[in-house]
């Protein structure tokens, strides 16, 4: 290998620039050449590939988002995509691509590893929904954002003892709303993966935790359950007791990331070169029972993954109205 080329793809998560960092330093002290490319794969699609030396990489590990810019490129999807994007590879040198994202994402680098480009797959997602790993690079920080959130929404909502659904993002995952429930110390949290839409249990729940003097009650909702203004509206007629939804949106993608994301980041970027140096190629880096481990793309995407039943179990029996029965 002598060539590197890094691209950040499908939606940012602080800690993705770190990874560009340590990935490219690392390649530079073995003495290779490194290449950018800008929005994912359509950017290599598109040939937007830029030099990266080790001073373009300066003072961003504390950066949210992603200097190379990211994307979700549908056309990597199709065969024609794949061979535009492998095309590019070879135009520039690239003989060794690290892609930074979700599984969309490491199925394009399966994609190219299948036309001869050396390609390994990093963990980048604030929704922690890769099966292979316990970290993607991401989730702390955005978890943090979204507790600081919850916090400050309880505030107002002790005010005006009103019931607060707090809407986390996670897309079909539960993760990060698990995480920040219990870490915010919610009421309910609602998990795409258990949700059994019995929206009475949750009245039940806020009107025996009112009558037990609790004078606010926090919901963490995913995104994966959604609909949480209309449901803040059912659950105000149904418990007479007002209610406001707060969706948390794309904050939870950006800010500074936490040590914890810049930490992984750089591991799983200098470990990403070590294996093109290897000669390794269509493998994912991952954590697995604390260590840094890698796998055969096909393998890690056809891994499942659950949420701890143990977390799940504490969300809901460290609430103040479960624990008083
Ligand atoms: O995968 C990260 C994520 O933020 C999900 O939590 C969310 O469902 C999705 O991306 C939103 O994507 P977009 O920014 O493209 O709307």
């Amino acid at each position: 290998v002598k060539t590197i080329g890094i691209l950040t793809s499908g939606g940012d998560a602080p800690g993705m620039n770190a990874a560009v960092r340590a990935a490219t330093r690392r390649a530079i002290g073995k003495g290779l050449q490194v290449k950018g490319i800008l929005k994912g794969y359509e950017g290599l699609i598109n040939d937007e590939v830029i030099d990266l030396d080790a001073k373009a990489v300066s003072d961003i590990i504390g950066l949210g988002g992603t200097i190379l810019y990211s994307a979700r490129c549908s056309e990597m999807r199709t065969l024609e995509g794949q061979k535009k994007a492998a095309e590019t590879c070879r135009r520039h040198g690239i003989d060794g691509l690290v892609v930074v994202g979700g599984d969309g994402s490491f199925a394009g680098a399966q994609k190219l590893a299948d036309l001869g480009i050396n390609a390994i797959g990093i963990p980048g997602t604030i929704d922690l929904d890769i099966a292979c790993t316990e970290y993607t690079i991401g989730f702390d920080t955005a978890v943090n954002t979204a507790m600081e959130a919850i916090d400050k929404v309880r505030d107002t909502s002790t005010s005006h003892e009103r019931v607060s659904i707090v809407e986390v993002m996670g897309r079909n995952a539960g993760y990060i709303a698990l995480w920040c429930g219990i870490a915010a110390g919610a009421e309910d949290v609602l998990l795409p993966e258990k949700y059994d839409y019995d929206e009475q249990q949750i009245i039940n729940h806020i009107i025996e935790t009112r009558k037990k003097g609790k004078s606010h009650h926090i919901i963490i909702n995913a995104e994966g359950i959604g609909h949480s203004q209309a449901m803040a509206k059912r659950i105000e007629a149904a418990t007479g007791i007002e209610s406001r939804a707060t969706i948390l949106g794309h904050m939870q993608r950006g800010g500074s990331p936490t040590a914890m994301d810049r930490m992984y980041a750089t591991i799983f970027g200098a470990k990403a070169v070590d294996l093109l140096l290897e000669g390794k190629t269509k493998r994912v880096v991952a954590v697995k029972d604390g260590e840094f481990v890698d796998y055969d793309i096909n393998e890690a995407l056809a891994m499942k993954k659950n949420l701890s039943e143990y977390e799940v179990e504490l969300a809901k029996t460290l609430s103040y109205n479960y624990v008083l029965k």
